[in-house]
């Protein structure tokens, strides 16, 4: 991050303050692969990681020693900075397909946020390199795109695609910046903020997101988000409809330190930086810490289908979602919530 003086000690490509797009330095699994209805990008869902645990890779530990809050995201940004440049080379984010037109977002967040998106102004939180922001504003209609994300290459390999698919700089813009940062250096408000697939995992206090997003929410903008539902997050990937297998606590505090070298989307990438650190958060402290934030939440709905392979013994169906046998739709896998800040 460079400290500009601009909009805030973050680097985007505003010229800002910071280094511009010259200067610095997803895939979705509703991908590609899958001739379903889900959307192009990415090839085959499982290999993206949703919003908990590394999955096979990485076993979820107890908290690193020694270490504070500020240790743990700098690592994370290390891991996320070597995940960034071997991303957008898988499968699982189909870079191609987004070239090649095709949408990188899914069935679910199209019909829930799609039309209140079209025209508005969006700010896009841990938009990774930046395949849905800029298909938001590519094939979602909306005016202008800003992604934030605290990956200096992930932002670097955004500003690239942009430029690859001649989208204008003044539609989509992309801020390397820490989110949980957000009130001191984002200046702009959007109608529209929106965050989706690995996002709270990251993230060690939800009450900083929270007024992040309302910060930079006009009055009576929309916050839309889709994720992993925190109820499996405590399972164990072997877990089965006969053996549900738990790994760690639901009220889970302390960080889940983790070595993988890989991700979701990949295994031996080689990497250096492979231990990594993610939080359980549970739906009372999403909803709490928005409400608190001063928004006013307008749904949460609980979806028995998961958007990755989330345990080994989960079956893919034609809709590209993926289900547990033996329990098929009795389990909430998957979350999606809208709220609004009144005007
Ligand atoms: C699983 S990915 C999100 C995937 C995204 N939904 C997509 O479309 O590919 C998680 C992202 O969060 C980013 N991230 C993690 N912690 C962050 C933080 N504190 N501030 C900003 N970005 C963060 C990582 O760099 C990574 O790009």
């Amino acid at each position: 991050m460079t400290d500009d003086g601009g909009s805030g000690g973050a680097d985007d490509d505003e010229g800002a303050g910071g280094a511009d797009d010259e200067g610095s330095g997803g895939a979705d699994d509703e991908g590609s692969g899958g001739a379903d209805d889900e959307g192009a990008g990415g090839a085959d869902v499982h290999d993206r990681e949703g919003s908990g645990g590394t999955g096979p890779g990485g076993e979820e530990g107890s908290a690193a020693e020694g270490l504070d809050h500020e240790d743990y995201v700098a690592e994370n940004r290390a891991h996320w900075d070597e995940l960034a440049e071997h991303h957008p080379d898988t499968d699982a984010y189909d870079v191609e397909a987004f070239l090649d037109g095709e949408t990188t977002l899914r069935r679910l967040e199209r019909e829930e946020l799609g039309d209140l998106a079209a025209g508005s102004r969006l700010l896009h939180l841990q938009c990774h390199f930046g395949l849905d922001t800029l298909t938001w504003v590519r094939d979602g209609g909306v005016a202008h795109a800003t992604g934030v994300d605290f990956s200096e290459t992930a932002v670097e390999t955004a500003r690239d695609l942009r430029d690859q698919v001649g989208i204008d700089h003044d539609r989509a813009r992309f801020v390397e910046a820490d989110v949980l940062e957000l009130p001191a250096v984002l200046e702009d408000t959007y109608e529209v903020v929106f965050t989706s697939y690995g996002t709270v995992y990251w993230l060690p206090d939800l009450d900083r997101w929270a007024e992040g997003i309302a910060h930079a929410l006009e009055p009576g903008g929309v916050f839309y988000m889709a994720d992993g539902h925190p109820f499996v997050e405590p399972f164990h990937w072997e877990s089965t409809a006969d053996d549900p297998q738990v790994a760690h606590s639901y009220f889970n505090e302390d960080p889940l330190t983790f070595e993988h070298d890989g991700s979701y989307a990949g295994e031996g990438f080689g990497m250096e930086n492979r231990r990594a650190h993610g939080y359980s958060h549970p739906v009372g402290e999403i909803l709490t810490a928005l409400v608190d934030a001063g928004l006013r939440i307008d749904f949460w709905h609980d979806h028995p289908w998961s958007f990755f392979q989330r345990f080994d013994a989960m079956e893919e169906r034609e809709d590209g979602r993926w289900y547990l046998p033996g329990l098929e739709g009795d389990l909430p896998f998957t979350f999606s919530l809208k709220a609004h800040l009144p005007e």
